[in-house]
Protein backbone atom coordinates (compact mmCIF):
# COMPACT_ATOMS: atom_id res chain seq x y z
CA UNK A 1 0.00 0.00 0.00
CA UNK A 2 2.74 2.43 0.67
CA UNK A 3 4.19 1.53 -2.84
CA UNK A 4 1.46 2.09 -4.50
CA UNK A 5 0.59 5.41 -2.53
CA UNK A 6 4.43 6.56 -3.21
CA UNK A 7 3.59 5.45 -7.08
CA UNK A 8 0.70 7.21 -7.63
CA UNK A 9 2.16 10.63 -6.25
CA UNK A 10 4.89 9.73 -8.23
CA UNK A 11 3.84 9.73 -11.59
CA UNK A 12 4.97 12.16 -13.74
CA UNK A 13 1.45 11.77 -16.19
CA UNK A 14 -1.60 13.62 -14.83
CA UNK A 15 -3.95 10.58 -13.64
CA UNK A 16 -7.20 10.84 -11.86
CA UNK A 17 -9.38 7.89 -10.38
CA UNK A 18 -12.62 7.58 -10.98
CA UNK A 19 -15.62 5.43 -8.93
CA UNK A 20 -18.23 3.62 -10.85
CA UNK A 21 -20.54 7.12 -11.22
CA UNK A 22 -17.32 8.76 -12.56
CA UNK A 23 -16.71 10.63 -9.47
CA UNK A 24 -12.98 11.89 -8.86
CA UNK A 25 -11.88 9.68 -5.63
CA UNK A 26 -7.85 10.63 -5.99
CA UNK A 27 -6.07 12.61 -8.04
CA UNK A 28 -2.00 12.49 -8.13
CA UNK A 29 0.11 15.66 -7.83
CA UNK A 30 0.88 16.05 -11.70
CA UNK A 31 -3.05 16.37 -12.36
CA UNK A 32 -3.66 18.83 -9.34
CA UNK A 33 -0.83 20.72 -11.16
CA UNK A 34 -1.78 20.58 -14.79
CA UNK A 35 -5.09 21.00 -13.44
CA UNK A 36 -4.61 23.90 -11.15
CA UNK A 37 -6.54 22.40 -8.71
CA UNK A 38 -6.35 20.97 -5.26
CA UNK A 39 -7.14 17.54 -4.61
CA UNK A 40 -9.72 19.14 -2.48
CA UNK A 41 -11.94 20.38 -4.72
CA UNK A 42 -11.39 17.85 -7.49
CA UNK A 43 -12.45 14.86 -4.71
CA UNK A 44 -15.96 14.07 -5.08
CA UNK A 45 -16.65 16.01 -8.22
CA UNK A 46 -18.09 13.95 -11.27
CA UNK A 47 -14.92 14.01 -13.62
CA UNK A 48 -16.69 15.76 -16.55
CA UNK A 49 -17.91 19.42 -15.17
CA UNK A 50 -14.31 19.39 -13.22
CA UNK A 51 -12.10 18.60 -16.18
CA UNK A 52 -13.21 20.13 -19.71
CA UNK A 53 -12.59 17.60 -22.88
CA UNK A 54 -13.66 18.79 -26.19
CA UNK A 55 -15.19 15.20 -27.07
CA UNK A 56 -18.15 13.42 -26.10
CA UNK A 57 -16.55 10.57 -24.38
CA UNK A 58 -18.76 9.84 -21.21
CA UNK A 59 -20.25 6.85 -23.54
CA UNK A 60 -17.24 5.00 -24.67
CA UNK A 61 -15.80 5.75 -21.53
CA UNK A 62 -18.94 3.65 -19.71
CA UNK A 63 -18.34 1.06 -22.12
CA UNK A 64 -14.66 0.69 -21.35
CA UNK A 65 -15.99 0.68 -17.75
CA UNK A 66 -18.31 -2.20 -18.44
CA UNK A 67 -16.11 -4.28 -20.54
CA UNK A 68 -12.82 -3.64 -17.62
CA UNK A 69 -10.64 -2.47 -21.10
CA UNK A 70 -9.22 0.35 -21.76
CA UNK A 71 -9.74 3.20 -24.16
CA UNK A 72 -6.95 5.46 -26.09
CA UNK A 73 -8.32 8.62 -27.13
CA UNK A 74 -5.86 10.77 -29.07
CA UNK A 75 -5.53 14.71 -29.80
CA UNK A 76 -8.19 16.26 -27.41
CA UNK A 77 -8.30 19.47 -25.57
CA UNK A 78 -8.11 19.38 -22.45
CA UNK A 79 -8.78 22.16 -19.79
CA UNK A 80 -10.17 22.88 -16.50
CA UNK A 81 -12.26 25.83 -15.15
CA UNK A 82 -8.93 26.99 -13.99
CA UNK A 83 -6.62 26.70 -16.86
CA UNK A 84 -6.66 26.96 -20.81
CA UNK A 85 -7.08 23.61 -22.92
CA UNK A 86 -4.12 22.15 -24.30
CA UNK A 87 -3.66 19.39 -26.67
CA UNK A 88 -3.56 15.93 -24.88
CA UNK A 89 -3.67 11.99 -25.17
CA UNK A 90 -6.02 10.63 -23.03
CA UNK A 91 -6.34 7.12 -21.39
CA UNK A 92 -8.65 5.16 -19.45
CA UNK A 93 -8.08 1.85 -17.70
CA UNK A 94 -9.91 -0.23 -15.64
CA UNK A 95 -8.08 -0.49 -11.71
CA UNK A 96 -7.13 -4.19 -11.12
CA UNK A 97 -8.85 -5.75 -8.67
CA UNK A 98 -11.48 -3.69 -8.34
CA UNK A 99 -14.91 -3.96 -10.17
CA UNK A 100 -15.56 0.20 -11.05
CA UNK A 101 -13.09 2.15 -10.13
CA UNK A 102 -11.34 3.67 -13.55
CA UNK A 103 -7.73 5.23 -13.80
CA UNK A 104 -7.64 8.53 -16.43
CA UNK A 105 -4.22 9.63 -17.48
CA UNK A 106 -3.73 12.69 -19.58
CA UNK A 107 -0.33 13.09 -21.23
CA UNK A 108 -0.11 16.63 -22.53
CA UNK A 109 0.86 16.46 -26.13
CA UNK A 110 4.41 17.45 -25.29
CA UNK A 111 5.11 14.04 -23.50
CA UNK A 112 2.90 12.22 -26.07
CA UNK A 113 4.72 13.46 -29.04
CA UNK A 114 8.22 12.35 -27.62
CA UNK A 115 6.20 9.02 -27.22
CA UNK A 116 4.26 8.90 -30.33
CA UNK A 117 6.53 10.91 -32.48
CA UNK A 118 5.50 10.03 -36.00
CA UNK A 119 2.10 11.96 -36.68
CA UNK A 120 3.42 15.33 -35.18
CA UNK A 121 6.27 14.79 -37.55
CA UNK A 122 3.81 14.24 -40.96
CA UNK A 123 4.12 17.95 -41.07
CA UNK A 124 7.92 18.01 -41.59
CA UNK A 125 7.90 15.00 -43.29
CA UNK A 126 5.54 16.60 -45.85
CA UNK A 127 7.68 19.75 -46.53
CA UNK A 128 10.47 17.46 -46.13
CA UNK A 129 9.71 15.10 -49.19
CA UNK A 130 8.11 18.43 -50.99
CA UNK A 131 12.16 19.95 -50.71
CA UNK A 132 13.70 16.67 -52.16
CA UNK A 133 10.97 16.33 -54.76
CA UNK A 134 12.03 19.71 -56.11
CA UNK A 135 15.62 18.72 -56.02
CA UNK A 136 14.93 15.01 -57.55
CA UNK A 137 13.53 17.15 -60.91
CA UNK A 138 16.70 19.61 -60.82
CA UNK A 139 19.39 16.70 -60.34
CA UNK A 140 17.79 14.41 -63.23
CA UNK A 141 18.57 16.41 -65.54
CA UNK A 142 22.60 17.39 -65.20
CA UNK A 143 22.59 13.62 -64.01
CA UNK A 144 21.60 12.36 -67.38
CA UNK A 145 24.11 14.94 -68.91
CA UNK A 146 26.61 13.40 -67.06
CA UNK A 147 26.22 9.42 -67.90
CA UNK A 148 25.80 10.35 -71.69
CA UNK A 149 28.97 12.54 -71.68
CA UNK A 150 30.47 9.16 -69.32
CA UNK A 151 29.50 6.96 -72.08
CA UNK A 152 30.40 8.99 -74.94
CA UNK A 153 34.23 9.28 -73.14
CA UNK A 154 34.44 5.70 -72.72
CA UNK A 155 34.49 4.61 -75.96
CA UNK A 156 37.77 5.98 -77.19
CA UNK A 157 39.56 4.62 -73.07
CA UNK A 158 41.62 1.76 -72.21
CA UNK A 159 39.69 -1.12 -70.56
CA UNK A 160 41.24 0.26 -67.12
CA UNK A 161 39.83 3.58 -67.65
CA UNK A 162 36.66 2.35 -68.63
CA UNK A 163 36.22 0.83 -65.42
CA UNK A 164 35.90 4.84 -64.55
CA UNK A 165 33.36 5.81 -66.53
CA UNK A 166 31.53 2.10 -66.37
CA UNK A 167 31.56 3.46 -61.83
CA UNK A 168 30.33 6.93 -63.33
CA UNK A 169 27.14 5.21 -64.99
CA UNK A 170 26.65 2.49 -62.28
CA UNK A 171 25.98 5.35 -59.50
CA UNK A 172 24.37 8.11 -61.54
CA UNK A 173 22.16 5.12 -61.78
CA UNK A 174 22.17 4.54 -58.21
CA UNK A 175 21.04 8.31 -58.10
CA UNK A 176 18.67 7.93 -60.75
CA UNK A 177 16.79 5.24 -58.90
CA UNK A 178 16.88 6.88 -55.41
CA UNK A 179 15.15 10.04 -57.27
CA UNK A 180 12.57 8.32 -58.40
CA UNK A 181 11.59 6.83 -55.38
CA UNK A 182 11.74 10.18 -53.80
CA UNK A 183 9.46 11.70 -56.95
CA UNK A 184 7.18 8.42 -56.49
CA UNK A 185 6.77 8.98 -52.81
CA UNK A 186 5.73 12.79 -53.79
CA UNK A 187 3.08 11.57 -56.66
CA UNK A 188 0.83 9.36 -54.50
CA UNK A 189 -2.57 8.87 -55.14
CA UNK A 190 -5.36 9.62 -52.65
CA UNK A 191 -6.99 5.97 -51.34
CA UNK A 192 -9.88 4.27 -52.97
CA UNK A 193 -11.21 2.89 -49.76
CA UNK A 194 -13.21 -0.37 -50.23
CA UNK A 195 -14.23 -3.09 -48.01
CA UNK A 196 -11.64 -5.63 -48.02
CA UNK A 197 -10.42 -8.65 -46.24
CA UNK A 198 -7.32 -7.89 -44.52
CA UNK A 199 -6.23 -11.82 -44.23
CA UNK A 200 -6.20 -11.77 -48.51
CA UNK A 201 -3.72 -8.50 -48.45
CA UNK A 202 -1.73 -10.23 -45.84
CA UNK A 203 -1.34 -13.62 -47.17
CA UNK A 204 -0.37 -12.04 -50.86
CA UNK A 205 2.16 -10.02 -49.36
CA UNK A 206 3.49 -12.92 -47.47
CA UNK A 207 3.31 -15.24 -50.73
CA UNK A 208 5.62 -12.19 -52.45
CA UNK A 209 8.09 -11.90 -49.41
CA UNK A 210 8.68 -16.02 -49.28
CA UNK A 211 9.50 -16.06 -52.76
CA UNK A 212 11.75 -12.98 -52.72
CA UNK A 213 13.47 -10.98 -50.23
CA UNK A 214 11.92 -12.65 -47.19
CA UNK A 215 12.71 -16.43 -48.55
CA UNK A 216 14.87 -17.09 -45.41
CA UNK A 217 11.92 -15.86 -42.64
CA UNK A 218 9.63 -18.37 -41.37
CA UNK A 219 5.81 -16.73 -41.54
CA UNK A 220 3.37 -18.05 -38.44
CA UNK A 221 0.08 -17.32 -39.03
CA UNK A 222 -1.80 -15.88 -36.64
CA UNK A 223 -5.17 -14.98 -37.83
CA UNK A 224 -8.61 -14.43 -36.48
CA UNK A 225 -10.84 -15.51 -38.87
CA UNK A 226 -13.98 -13.73 -37.89
CA UNK A 227 -12.28 -10.54 -38.60
CA UNK A 228 -15.08 -8.65 -40.53
CA UNK A 229 -14.02 -6.29 -43.34
CA UNK A 230 -11.88 -3.18 -43.14
CA UNK A 231 -12.36 0.55 -45.15
CA UNK A 232 -9.22 0.80 -47.04
CA UNK A 233 -7.03 1.14 -50.47
CA UNK A 234 -6.24 -2.64 -50.96
CA UNK A 235 -2.85 -2.11 -53.40
CA UNK A 236 -1.70 0.63 -50.70
CA UNK A 237 -2.50 -1.84 -48.41
CA UNK A 238 -0.51 -4.19 -49.73
CA UNK A 239 2.25 -1.73 -49.97
CA UNK A 240 2.65 -1.21 -46.77
CA UNK A 241 2.71 -4.55 -45.30
CA UNK A 242 5.45 -5.49 -47.62
CA UNK A 243 7.60 -2.79 -46.55
CA UNK A 244 6.66 -3.86 -43.17
CA UNK A 245 8.13 -7.57 -44.18
CA UNK A 246 10.83 -6.50 -46.21
CA UNK A 247 12.14 -4.42 -42.91
CA UNK A 248 11.21 -7.94 -40.83
CA UNK A 249 13.34 -9.87 -43.34
CA UNK A 250 16.45 -7.16 -43.46
CA UNK A 251 16.98 -7.52 -40.25
CA UNK A 252 16.78 -10.83 -39.44
CA UNK A 253 19.24 -13.21 -40.67
CA UNK A 254 18.60 -16.74 -42.05
CA UNK A 255 16.09 -18.46 -39.27
CA UNK A 256 14.22 -15.33 -37.92
CA UNK A 257 10.57 -15.72 -38.07
CA UNK A 258 7.73 -13.19 -38.70
CA UNK A 259 4.32 -13.69 -36.96
CA UNK A 260 1.43 -12.33 -39.08
CA UNK A 261 -1.04 -11.59 -35.88
CA UNK A 262 -4.80 -10.59 -35.98
CA UNK A 263 -7.11 -9.25 -33.83
CA UNK A 264 -10.48 -7.19 -32.71
CA UNK A 265 -9.99 -4.46 -30.20
CA UNK A 266 -12.58 -2.34 -29.70
CA UNK A 267 -10.31 0.05 -26.89
CA UNK A 268 -8.89 2.24 -29.63
CA UNK A 269 -10.32 5.15 -31.12
CA UNK A 270 -8.42 8.41 -32.27
CA UNK A 271 -9.37 11.66 -33.22
CA UNK A 272 -8.17 12.90 -36.77
CA UNK A 273 -7.07 16.50 -37.35
CA UNK A 274 -9.94 17.41 -39.26
CA UNK A 275 -11.83 17.12 -35.36
CA UNK A 276 -13.60 13.83 -36.51
CA UNK A 277 -13.43 10.68 -34.33
CA UNK A 278 -12.64 7.28 -35.12
CA UNK A 279 -12.80 3.78 -34.42
CA UNK A 280 -10.11 1.49 -35.34
CA UNK A 281 -11.03 -1.72 -33.99
CA UNK A 282 -9.18 -4.31 -36.53
CA UNK A 283 -5.61 -4.93 -35.49
CA UNK A 284 -2.73 -6.22 -37.58
CA UNK A 285 0.15 -7.24 -35.79
CA UNK A 286 3.83 -7.50 -37.79
CA UNK A 287 6.16 -9.19 -35.61
CA UNK A 288 9.60 -10.50 -35.60
CA UNK A 289 12.63 -11.85 -33.53
CA UNK A 290 15.18 -9.95 -34.82
CA UNK A 291 17.49 -7.70 -33.22
CA UNK A 292 15.29 -5.04 -32.60
CA UNK A 293 15.10 -1.20 -33.55
CA UNK A 294 18.55 0.61 -33.74
CA UNK A 295 17.98 2.98 -30.27
CA UNK A 296 19.84 5.91 -32.32
CA UNK A 297 17.12 5.93 -34.76
CA UNK A 298 14.00 4.40 -33.06
CA UNK A 299 12.16 7.51 -32.32
CA UNK A 300 12.30 9.17 -35.84
CA UNK A 301 11.92 5.50 -37.80
CA UNK A 302 8.79 7.04 -39.73
CA UNK A 303 10.69 10.40 -40.99
CA UNK A 304 11.84 9.91 -44.39
CA UNK A 305 15.48 9.51 -45.07
CA UNK A 306 16.13 8.28 -41.60
CA UNK A 307 17.89 4.77 -42.09
CA UNK A 308 20.24 2.18 -40.10
CA UNK A 309 21.02 0.60 -43.15
CA UNK A 310 24.04 1.07 -45.19
CA UNK A 311 22.01 1.20 -48.66
CA UNK A 312 18.49 1.55 -47.29
CA UNK A 313 16.69 5.05 -48.23
CA UNK A 314 14.86 5.43 -45.01
CA UNK A 315 11.57 5.83 -47.34
CA UNK A 316 9.84 2.99 -46.62
CA UNK A 317 8.22 3.41 -43.33
CA UNK A 318 7.87 6.91 -43.89
CA UNK A 319 5.48 5.52 -47.11
CA UNK A 320 3.80 3.26 -44.94
CA UNK A 321 3.36 5.93 -41.63
CA UNK A 322 1.65 8.17 -44.95
CA UNK A 323 -0.55 5.71 -46.67
CA UNK A 324 -1.87 4.55 -42.96
CA UNK A 325 -2.99 7.88 -42.09
CA UNK A 326 -4.07 9.00 -45.39
CA UNK A 327 -6.86 5.85 -45.19
CA UNK A 328 -7.70 6.64 -41.52
CA UNK A 329 -5.55 4.10 -40.07
CA UNK A 330 -2.80 4.25 -37.32
CA UNK A 331 0.62 2.54 -36.99
CA UNK A 332 2.72 2.24 -33.64
CA UNK A 333 6.09 0.46 -33.63
CA UNK A 334 6.97 -1.29 -29.91
CA UNK A 335 10.54 -2.59 -30.24
CA UNK A 336 13.19 -4.52 -27.48
CA UNK A 337 15.72 -6.78 -29.45
CA UNK A 338 14.45 -10.23 -29.55
CA UNK A 339 10.83 -8.71 -31.03
CA UNK A 340 9.86 -5.84 -32.88
CA UNK A 341 6.20 -5.42 -33.45
CA UNK A 342 4.48 -3.24 -35.76
CA UNK A 343 0.75 -2.74 -34.72
CA UNK A 344 -1.49 -1.30 -37.80
CA UNK A 345 -5.06 -0.44 -36.69
CA UNK A 346 -7.53 -0.03 -38.94
CA UNK A 347 -11.73 1.33 -39.41
CA UNK A 348 -14.42 -0.99 -40.04
CA UNK A 349 -15.84 -1.37 -42.95
CA UNK A 350 -19.51 0.43 -42.86
CA UNK A 351 -22.11 -2.00 -43.60
CA UNK A 352 -23.77 0.27 -46.57
CA UNK A 353 -20.38 -0.16 -48.35
CA UNK A 354 -20.94 -4.25 -48.93
CA UNK A 355 -24.77 -3.74 -50.18
CA UNK A 356 -23.62 -0.87 -52.42
CA UNK A 357 -21.06 -2.90 -54.52
CA UNK A 358 -23.68 -5.67 -55.22
N1 LIG B 1 11.57 -4.90 -38.12
C1 LIG B 1 12.65 -4.13 -37.91
N2 LIG B 1 13.67 -4.56 -37.12
C2 LIG B 1 14.73 -3.76 -36.90
N3 LIG B 1 14.91 -2.53 -37.44
C3 LIG B 1 13.93 -2.06 -38.23
C4 LIG B 1 12.76 -2.81 -38.51
N4 LIG B 1 11.98 -2.08 -39.32
C5 LIG B 1 12.64 -0.92 -39.54
N5 LIG B 1 13.82 -0.90 -38.90
C6 LIG B 1 14.81 0.20 -38.89
O1 LIG B 1 14.19 1.37 -39.34
C7 LIG B 1 14.91 1.95 -40.43
C8 LIG B 1 13.99 2.70 -41.35
O2 LIG B 1 13.20 1.81 -42.12
P1 LIG B 1 12.66 2.25 -43.53
O3 LIG B 1 11.89 1.13 -44.11
O4 LIG B 1 11.99 3.56 -43.40
O5 LIG B 1 14.00 2.51 -44.37
P2 LIG B 1 15.03 1.44 -44.95
O6 LIG B 1 14.47 0.06 -44.81
O7 LIG B 1 16.33 1.72 -44.31
O8 LIG B 1 15.11 1.88 -46.46
P3 LIG B 1 14.02 1.55 -47.64
O9 LIG B 1 12.82 0.97 -46.96
O10 LIG B 1 13.74 2.88 -48.21
O11 LIG B 1 14.73 0.63 -48.53
C9 LIG B 1 15.63 0.77 -41.05
O12 LIG B 1 16.78 1.19 -41.75
C10 LIG B 1 15.97 -0.09 -39.84
O13 LIG B 1 17.16 0.36 -39.23
MG1 LIG C 1 12.51 -0.41 -45.51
Amino acid sequence: MILDTALWSSLPVPALMLDGDDLIISSNPAAESFLNMSSKSLTGQRIWEKVMIDAPLEEPFDRARKNRSSLFVNDVNVGSGERAPMMCNLQFAPLQGSEEVMIVMISPREIASRVNQHHSSEKAAKSAIGMAEMLAHEIKNPLAGITGAAQLLSMGLSTEDQEMTDLIVEESRRIVKLLEQVEQFGNLRPPLLKAVNIHDILDRARQSASVGFGAHMLYIEDYDPSLPQTLADGDQLLQVFLNLLKNASEANKEGGAIRLHTFYDTSLRVRRSDGTQARLPLQIEIIDNGPGLPPEIANDIFEPFVSGKENGTGLGLALVSKLISDGGGWITVDSVPGRTVFRISLPLAPKETEVGEN
